[in-house]
């Protein structure tokens, strides 16, 4: 298998649409992104040949040629640093996203429970995941994006209104 050819599990679509929902939503309001787990880069690299410096920060270390990356844990103390931050499918990194999210814009896709120990599904995950951000101020929408499901369900936000004003 070639340095190009590594399988990627999921709708590789995922990639290319979310970096045009983000070009869309966000133009040149972001220019920083934390591409939160992003495994290989190649949510980076779509957002990169759309005008922005987007970085992988993800402890696998593993990333395409080309691509930015931290090879750490994200933590939400991180987020300071960024204008966005993107957790597609991030695994044991989703709680540390929707900490972030409450300092900055951020969109939450998650997919396995990784949030808490109860048996959750799909919409049950993504309804915790909202309740905590009821309860920080985090202004949120639900958004179905363009790409095969289930996984394709995610939460866009912003801070609490003043959280970013110095
Ligand atoms: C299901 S993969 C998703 C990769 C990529 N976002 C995608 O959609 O293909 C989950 C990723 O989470 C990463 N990860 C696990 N714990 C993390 C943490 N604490 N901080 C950042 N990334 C983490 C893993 O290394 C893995 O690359």
């Amino acid at each position: 298998m070639g340095r190009e050819q590594h399988r990627v599990h999921g709708d590789r679509r995922r990639f290319e649409v979310l970096a045009d929902y983000i070009a869309a939503r966000y133009e040149n309001r972001v220019r920083y992104v934390a591409d939160v787990a992003g495994g290989q880069g190649l949510l980076s690299r779509q957002l990169s040949k759309r005008g922005y410096e987007s970085e992988v920060v993800d402890p696998r270390g593993w990333v395409r040629r080309g691509v930015d990356s931290r090879s750490e844990a994200f933590d939400s103390t991180m987020a300071d640093y960024y204008d966005l931050i993107v957790g597609l499918h991030p695994d044991e990194a989703t709680r540390a996203v929707a900490q972030a999210a409450v300092v900055r814009p951020a969109i939450l896709i998650p997919c396995c429970n990784f949030w808490t120990d109860e048996r959750l599904g799909r919409d049950g995950l993504l309804d915790a995941i909202e309740e905590s951000y009821r309860a920080s101020g985090v202004r949120f929408e639900r958004v179905t994006f363009d790409f095969r499901g289930p996984k394709n369900v995610g939460i866009v936000s912003e801070p609490p209104a003043g959280a970013d004003e110095p």
